[in-house]
């Protein structure tokens, strides 16, 4: 099944032949886990942020492009506001773009000032969002695709919390460009069903996060393949950047601090929340501090494995689920395709 060619607005966006999205990862989506991507047929994002030196994000970028020989990759670029100075941004923009890098993923806030910037250069901008109304506006500034994340993601959820099912089926009566929708993730069973709801194509987080070539250790990628959609907590909502979260000491202490204090500020909760804690977790193993992104689809997540492999067990399983919708439901089937029942 799995050698049925597929091609649809995503695949012919990014030259991919699934049409799958490995969207950013702070510190972890790096050279050797995008060109994994690469090389498994679907396309990943450099994650701008993990290599705040303009010489290392310039290296890891031509590492990218000499392993990916020739195949599709991106850089994400992720937009927070406050933590992000507009000015790096630029900046990391003209990196990017005197790198001849092709695709860009943002996210965090809206990629309007740079749009001029980046289609003169010809590069593609796929805008991910929380809410199809973000999405709405994002289409009207020209981007040439969006990913809608809903409240299941790993990372960023939010603040209007809408799961994915429902972003995947509303965003169709509301978009006119190419929508993927991410959240929760990590069966090709729900490409399936994200596609004939008429999303273009899907990212995926949490569920790559446990590929081999994600560098970070192994204690720490255990953990998440132990873990079910259940171990996950949501903080951060009382400073208006919601993040879901692997449950761990962190996630409990953030949550009673903002139980406690309602008012409680993005510099209070820092000691706790600092992204470095996160890294040293990846280094270390030791996943009991540091926020670490992870969703819902850590209902999926059963073993550590080639990136390769898991995508090739994504992709038989979206064959699986539409040969499923086949033989169960002929009828529709027939129907859809206009021979009379
Ligand atoms: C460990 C981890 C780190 C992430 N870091 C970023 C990031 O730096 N920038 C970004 O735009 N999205 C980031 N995300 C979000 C993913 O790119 C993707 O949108 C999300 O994980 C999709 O939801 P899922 O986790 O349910 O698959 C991160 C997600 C995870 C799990």
């Amino acid at each position: 099944m799995s050698q049925i060619a597929f091609s649809n607005a995503v695949t012919e966006l990014f030259g991919t032949r699934l049409p799958i999205v490995a969207g950013g990862l702070m510190w972890l989506a790096d050279a050797d886990y995008v060109a994994a991507a690469s090389r498994a047929g679907i396309i990943g994002f450099l994650t701008a942020a993990s290599f705040p030196e303009p010489r290392a994000l310039r290296d890891e970028i031509r590492r990218c492009r000499d392993l990916c020989e020739g195949g599709p990759f991106g850089v994400n670029v992720s937009m927070l506001p406050k933590l992000v100075p507009g000015e790096k941004t630029r900046e990391v923009f003209e990196l990017i773009v005197d790198e001849g890098v092709r695709f860009v993923e943002t996210s965090g806030r809206n990629p309007q000032e740079f749009m001029p910037f980046l289609k003169q250069a010809g590069v593609k901008v796929l805008h991910k969002v929380p809410a199809v109304r973000f999405a709405i506006k994002a289409a009207s500034i020209g981007v040439d695709a969006v990913a809608i994340v809903g409240a299941e993601c790993g990372g960023h959820p939010g603040l209007d919390m809408v799961g994915s099912f429902v972003n995947a089926a509303w965003a169709e009566s509301q978009l006119d460009i190419p929508y993927l929708v991410g959240g929760g993730i990590g069966r090709g069973s729900q490409l399936a069903a994200a596609l004939t709801m008429g999303a273009s194509g899907v990212v995926v987080g949490t569920r790559f996060v446990v590929a081999e070539e994600i560098w970070a250790h192994d204690d720490y990628k255990y953990r998440l393949v132990d873990a079910g959609p259940t171990d996950t907590d949501l903080c951060m909502q009382s400073v208006r950047n919601t993040v879901r979260t692997l449950r761990n000491e962190t996630t409990a202490a953030v949550k009673e601090i903002e139980a406690r204090n309602p008012n409680v500020t993005i510099q209070d909760l820092m000691p706790l929340v600092a992204g470095k804690i996160g890294r040293d977790a990846y280094v270390t193993g030791d996943w009991s501090k540091g926020l670490l992104a992870a969703g819902q689809s850590l209902a999926f997540v059963d073993r550590v494995e080639p990136l390769a492999d898991i995508v090739r067990r994504f992709e038989s399983d979206m064959w699986q689920a539409l040969t499923r919708l086949a033989n169960n439901c002929s009828g529709f089937v027939d129907a859809a395709r206009g021979v009379p029942a």
